[in-house]
Order: C-alpha cells, then structure tokens, then sequence
C-alpha cells in the first residue's frame, strides 16, 4: 500500500512537471490506457493483434530459459518488473480501468499508435456533439488529426482526404518498430544493449518493414470491419523504401552509442541492406539520404514518395519480400 501510494506521488508530481514544462500549452503528460480500451471500438484490430507474439508473449515469455539469463546479465530481478526489459515487451497501463499500473500487457495498440490517455477522446471526435462522419467539415477533420498528433499519437499512415496531414507521418510508425526490433531506442544505453546480446538476447538484422508487418500483425479495416485490406504493389513500394530509411537511420545512429563490437556489426549488416535499397531508386531525396542518414533526410524522402504518391515498385519491386516469406 506505502509503495504504491508513493509510486502514485511520483506520477502526480511527474505529471505536475510536465504540465509546468509544457506551460501555457498545459496539456498533460500522455499515459497508456490499455489495449481493453480500445478493444470496444477497434474490435477487428483487437481481433488480429490478440493472436501475435506481440499479444501472446505477454503470458510466457519471462518464463523462457533465456530470460533469467538476460535479467541476471544486468543485475534485474524479474524481467516483468524491470524497466529495462518494459521499454520494448511490455505496456505500463492499468489492468483494468481504475486499476494498478504495471507492466500488464505484451507490446500493445499503444506501443506502436502512441500513449493513449490523451488522444483516446480527440481522435475519434467528427464534430460538435452528435456530428455524423459524413459531415465532419474539412478544416475540423485537420483539426483533429493535427490535434490527435499533438496529444501523442503516432498516426498509422498518411491521408490524402485529411488537409494538411504532413506527407511524412508513415516514417514515424514504421521508425518506431526498429526502436524495439533494432535495439535502437534512445533510452537504451548502449553498454546495457551490449551486455544483453552477450547474455544471448536476440537482434535481427533482417527484420524488414514489409515482411514483418503484412503477415500476422497486419489490419487494415479501412473499408469494412470483414476486410484485412493487402496493401497494393504501389503501396508495397512506397511501405518498403520507408521501412529501408528508417531501418538506415536507426542503424546509424545506434552504432554511436557503443563500442560493443556484437552490436555494432549488427546495426553495420542493417545499414548495409537499407544502402543497397535505397541505392536503386533514381530520387535526390534517396542520394541525399545515402550521403547522410539523417532523419531529416529521410522524412524528406518518406514525404516525397506519400507526397506525389509514387509507385516505385519498378525500381524496388524485385526487392521486396514474396508474400511466402511474410511472419
Ligand atoms: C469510442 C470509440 C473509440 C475508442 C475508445 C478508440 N478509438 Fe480509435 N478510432 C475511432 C474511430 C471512430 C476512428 C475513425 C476516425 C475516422 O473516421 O477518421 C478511429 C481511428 C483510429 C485509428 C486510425 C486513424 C487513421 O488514420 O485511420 C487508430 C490508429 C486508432 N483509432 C487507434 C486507437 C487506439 C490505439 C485506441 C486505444 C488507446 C483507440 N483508437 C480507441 C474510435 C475509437
Ligand atoms: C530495445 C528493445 C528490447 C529490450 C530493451 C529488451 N528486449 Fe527482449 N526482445 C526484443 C525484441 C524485438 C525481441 C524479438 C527479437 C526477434 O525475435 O527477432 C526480443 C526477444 C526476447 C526474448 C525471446 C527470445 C527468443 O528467441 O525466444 C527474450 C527471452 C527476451 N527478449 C528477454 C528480454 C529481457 C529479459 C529484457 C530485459 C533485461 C529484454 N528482453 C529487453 C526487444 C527488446
Ligand atoms: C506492431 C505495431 C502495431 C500494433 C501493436 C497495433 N497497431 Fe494498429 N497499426 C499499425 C500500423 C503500422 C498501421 C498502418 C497500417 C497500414 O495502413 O498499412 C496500423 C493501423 C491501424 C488502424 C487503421 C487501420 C484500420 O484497421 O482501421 C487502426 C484503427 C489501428 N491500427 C488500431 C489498433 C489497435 C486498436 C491496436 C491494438 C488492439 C493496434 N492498432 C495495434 C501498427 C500497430
Ligand atoms: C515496443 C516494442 C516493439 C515494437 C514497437 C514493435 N515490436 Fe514487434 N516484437 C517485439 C517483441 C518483444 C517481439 C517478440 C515477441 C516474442 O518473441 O514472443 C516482437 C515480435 C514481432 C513479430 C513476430 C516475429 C516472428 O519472428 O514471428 C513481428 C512480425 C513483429 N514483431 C513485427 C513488428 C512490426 C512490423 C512493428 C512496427 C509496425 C513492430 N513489430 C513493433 C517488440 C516490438
């Protein structure tokens, strides 16, 4: 009860600071809510990701051989408790509405859509009180996008009948895959991620955009809530060269962070796929991402081909994964 009535202080007074932080803005700091809240809304969605390791590992994975090894490498006690181990398996939410906050879930909605506490009643909104979707104005719908981002979601994709929606918002979502599947996150200390692959901790360097993300976690219900929508081969083209500039810029910038040789060899075999992805297309976004992989760069890049809407498959098409190989 004392902890966690102090652990509840220490999100108060963390909260308190945020707000003074983001000052007249006063907007407080986003929290994950949980996948169940979305559940009721986003019920196809829920569907497909209930059965994914990212749902499933959730009930077994601390339990793997491997993962004692892992936690005793860094000197943790149990990998659901540590910090260390929740930045990429776990969501810190409440396990019910009103309930304890923990690491209660697998990687969830909220891992990859952006914490939920604050965008959960904005981005859904067509209008003053009982508006119809059909007639939400177009200056209200870019409202609610631009304000949805501004309250932490990561938005899935860009939208053409939304005016106004930055053409590179697809880099965001595809750039935070390899923060988890690259190792490559901010707050994980190089020496940390270094000691954790000579304890045996996987990081695979072929993890790839569209092969990763079109088999067992794909939903696209943009249509119908019977409908998984496969992407075209326009869109194919456009998902992979984005998945290769942001796999490019992780890499590189994740290299700096150690001299761990193990690690760096593996973000090195990364760099080296996306350079010779890149490298096929005939673009001076792609020439002036290769000369420096910036995310800059490469957000100039993601936004030209959303922007004018480039299939691009002829120069990439041979490249990207069959469909046999999806996971
Ligand atoms: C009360 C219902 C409701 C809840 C709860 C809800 N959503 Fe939504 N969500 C919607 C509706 C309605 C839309 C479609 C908005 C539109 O037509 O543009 C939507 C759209 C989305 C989109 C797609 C945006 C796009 O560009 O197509 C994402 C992603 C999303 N929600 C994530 C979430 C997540 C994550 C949660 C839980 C943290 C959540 N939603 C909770 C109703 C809800
Ligand atoms: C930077 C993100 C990240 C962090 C931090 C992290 N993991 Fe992982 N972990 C992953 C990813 C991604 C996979 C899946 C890799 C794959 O299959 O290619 C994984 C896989 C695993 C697996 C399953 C491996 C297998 O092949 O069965 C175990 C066990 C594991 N992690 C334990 C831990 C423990 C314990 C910690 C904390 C000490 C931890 N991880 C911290 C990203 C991370
Ligand atoms: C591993 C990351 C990841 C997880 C986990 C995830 N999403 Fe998504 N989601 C995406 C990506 C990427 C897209 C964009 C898909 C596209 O357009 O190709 C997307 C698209 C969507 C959309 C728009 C497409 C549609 O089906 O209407 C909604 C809504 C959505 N997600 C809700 C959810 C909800 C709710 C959950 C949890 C039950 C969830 N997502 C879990 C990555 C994820
Ligand atoms: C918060 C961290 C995190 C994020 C973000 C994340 N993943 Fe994962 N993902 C994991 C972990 C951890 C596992 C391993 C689960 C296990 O081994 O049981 C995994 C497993 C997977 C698997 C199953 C792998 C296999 O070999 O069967 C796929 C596919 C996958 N992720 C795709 C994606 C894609 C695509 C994105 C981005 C749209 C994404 N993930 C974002 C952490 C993450």
């Amino acid at each position: 009860m004392l902890m966690s009535g102090l652990r509840q202080l220490g999100l108060a007074v963390a909260a308190a600071m945020a707000l003074m932080i983001a000052g007249s803005a006063a907007q407080a700091a986003p929290e994950n809510v949980g996948p169940e809240e979305c559940k009721d809304c986003h019920s196809p969605e829920y569907a497909v990701w209930e059965k994914t390791p990212h749902a499933e590992s959730y009930k077994d994975i601390h339990k793997r051989d491997l993962a004692d090894k892992v936690t005793e490498a860094l000197g943790e006690r149990s990998m659901k408790r540590s910090d260390t181990c929740g930045q990429c398996h776990y969501t810190e939410a409440p396990n019910r509405p009103g309930g304890r906050v923990g690491n209660n879930f697998g990687v969830s909605c909220e891992s990859c859509h952006g914490p939920g506490s604050e965008y959960i009643n904005i981005h859904n909104v067509y209008g003053p009180k009982g508006t119809k979707k059909e007639d939400e104005t177009p200056l209200h719908k870019a409202e609610r996008f631009a304000k949805a981002r501004e309250a932490g979601m990561r938005l899935p994709r860009w939208r053409e009948d939304v005016p106004d929606m930055p053409t590179d918002v697809n880099y965001d979502v595809a750039a935070n895959c390899f923060n988890c599947h690259g190792m490559a996150r901010e707050t994980l200390e190089g020496d940390t991620a270094g000691k954790m692959l000579d304890a045996g901790h996987p990081l695979n360097p072929d993890f790839e955009l569209v092969k990763y993300s079109q088999g067992t976690i794909r939903h696209r219900f943009y249509h119908s809530t019977q409908d998984n929508e496969e992407m075209t081969p326009a869109e194919l083209s456009r998902w992979y060269v984005t998945g290769q500039a942001a796999s490019l810029v992780q890499a590189a910038n994740a290299m700096q962070k150690t001299q761990h040789a193990k690690y760096i060899a593996a973000q090195e075999a990364r760099a080296e796929k996306a350079r010779a992805a890149l490298g096929a297309l005939d673009l001076a976004e792609a020439k002036a991402l290769l000369a420096q992989p910036t995310e800059a760069n490469a957000k100039a890049l993601v936004g030209k081909i959303y922007g004018d809407k480039m299939d691009l498959s002829g120069q990439v098409g041979s490249m990207i994964p069959p469909k046999s190989e999806y996971k």
